[in-house]
């Protein structure tokens, strides 16, 4: 391997962007993904996304979407090159469809974009996806959205993204008007004014200003909301946050775009904003320090695996995050957990590419790769030496069940199913103590009906699942761990690798016991 990959290496790493959309349900991501692949040409049609969302979740039938994951695969993952960018976009399953698999998503992902509904501001499934990238330190943007529609005040929005995340902000545009009265934005750093206008909203004009002073700026906004834009800008200028590109690096900093996605509506200045100021592909941790994009051994590692509910065909699709070096179709890898080369024949590809098989991707990038079962979540493959990386983190789940099986004879594919579904990260599996009866543990309900499909699928084993009323689950580290201390609101249990975890009922439990127990830690995530 000479220069000619180092050269051809670097220059892929720093065209690529991959980042993951996080929100709550109906804020708008399916419609912003959407206009961001019209803007790399990746799809033509509006309404291609969408539809596939509403394909989706137009039944409640679990089954039904599942017999979809031919298309929901290629939805996974959507790639497109924009002003010489490579942009993968990871999709994180919203809805119905919300498990662990969508924390683990982030993990692969360089930086987030915080999609929030500007009337309801930051809720609850933006605040945990946000947390878990939080923790990664990962740049995180934020794109407010639905400004056509009237929303909360601007500066209540930065000051909910502080007090509830805990995130400082800066605005690189902001609102004039809003809903009915919605005129545009203005742009802090081009000084321009975006304007909002045609009958239908769709026509896009842009004005350069010499700044907000600029008399145009009071000739396009009007009097009224003329006065207001330049209070506010006047104070974001004198008590705002500085824009500070070292913070949002850290992820200490978001820069916050005000929009309209179904409107097309700042999407595009957001976007090349982004391109300008979100990270190329991160090195990542391993067993032999951290892993550069630009280290010329191809290696990466799987992050989740999909499996085919179609019982005429069990093979799955594992899905890889590239770290370093080249991936060339056909090639052979160290499989490191098992010790073993493999061949990577059939990688898939992702909507909004024109061949079915990719031939060569790059760090960054996301390949589905065909699992006839030898994969597991975690698991790293590399070219030559054998780079382990990091293991992924556990998250805590918040939805438990008691499980058995129904047929008592059945016992032993019982627990081979389980064994298999743990390890494969379908869900996380508890003991109790002394009587070791199992308790499944997840964070979306979905996770539960693929378990109860797939052990009777795969495993033949009809289960009963009864529901906890436990809704959090802290790992104990510490001396002296009485079980007899964690019976009022509480139970402990033991995870798959033998650690202490208690189960609680309500924050109030958990609080008490942690007051209770000084000596003891509770973490969030396995140790
Ligand atoms: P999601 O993927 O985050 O769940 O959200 P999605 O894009 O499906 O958007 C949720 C709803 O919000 C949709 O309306 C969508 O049209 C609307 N929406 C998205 N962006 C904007 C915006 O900038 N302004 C306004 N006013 N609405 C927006 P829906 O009625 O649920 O669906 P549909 O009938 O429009 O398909």
């Amino acid at each position: 391997m000479g220069t000619g990959l180092s050269e051809k290496l670097k220059e892929e790493v720093q065209k690529r962007r991959t980042f993951a959309i996080i929100s709550h349900p109906d804020a708008g991501k399916t419609t912003l993904t959407e206009k961001l692949l019209l803007f790399g040409g990746a799809i033509r049609l509006a309404g291609t996304v969408k539809g596939r969302k509403a394909n989706r979740h137009a039944t409640s039938d679990w089954m039904e979407i599942e017999k979809q994951r031919g298309i929901s695969v290629t939805s996974s993952v959507m790639q497109f090159d924009y002003q010489g960018h490579r942009v993968n976009i990871l999709d994180t399953p919203g809805h119905q469809d919300f498990s662990e698999d969508t924390y683990r998503t982030l993990t692969a992902a360089d930086s987030a974009v915080m999609l929030i509904d500007s009337a309801k501001g930051v809720e609850a499934q933006t605040k945990k996806l946000f947390q878990v990238c939080r923790k990664r330190g990962i740049p995180i943007f934020t794109f407010i959205n639905k400004l056509d529609r009237e929303g909360q005040n601007p500066f209540d929005l930065l000051e909910e993204l502080e007090q509830v995340l805990g995130i400082r902000s800066y605005p690189m545009n902001w609102p004039i008007g809003m809903g009915k009265q919605f005129r545009g934005v203005y742009d802090r750093k081009l000084t321009q004014v975006e304007l909002f206008q045609g009958d239908d909203h769709k026509e896009i004009q842009v004005r350069k200003v010499s700044g907000y002073d600029d008399p145009v700026v009071k000739e396009i906004a009007g009097e009224f909301f003329y006065d207001q834009l330049v209070q506010d800008l006047e104070l974001l200028d004198v008590a705002g946050d500085e824009f500070d590109y070292e913070k949002l690096r850290n992820g200490e900093l978001t820069p916050v775009f005000f929009g309209s996605a179904i409107n097309n509506f700042g999407v595009q200045t957001f976007l090349e904003n982004f391109l300008q100021l979100a990270p190329t592909p991160t090195p990542r941790k391993s067993n032999e320090g951290s892993i550069d994009p630009l280290h010329e051994k191809f290696s990466g590692y799987i992050f989740k695996i999909q499996a085919n509910m179609n019982p005429a065909h069990r093979d799955r699709i594992a899905f890889l995050r590239i770290c370093s070096g080249k991936f060339e179709r056909g090639m052979s890898v160290k499989h490191v957990r098992v010790g073993k080369d493999i061949k990577l024949a059939q990688p898939q590809q992702f909507l909004a590419q024109d061949r079915d098989i990719v031939e060569d991707a790059y760090p960054g990038d996301i390949i589905g790769l065909f699992d006839p079962g030898i994969f597991r979540i975690g698991d790293s493959l590399c070219q030559g030496g054998s780079v382990e990386f990091d293991e992924l983190p556990t998250f805590s789940p918040e939805l438990f069940s008691k499980v058995t099986v129904k047929n008592a004879m059945k016992h032993k594919q019982f627990q081979k199913g389980v064994d298999q579904l743990t390890e494969e990260g379908t869900i996380q599996v508890f003991k109790t103590i002394g009587f070791e009866d199992l308790i499944l543990g997840v964070v979306g309900q979905l996770q539960f009906e693929v378990f109860e499909y797939r052990m009777k699928a795969e495993y033949s084993s009809e289960v009963q699942l009864s529901r906890m009323t436990y809704q959090f689950a802290r790992w104990l580290v510490g001396d002296d761990i009485d079980p007899a201390k964690f019976r009022i609101n509480s139970q402990l249990v033991k995870d798959k690798k033998d650690n202490y975890v208690v189960l609680f009922e309500n924050e109030y439990a958990l609080r008490t016991a942690m007051e209770k127990n000084p000596n003891l830690k509770f973490l969030e995530t396995a140790p």
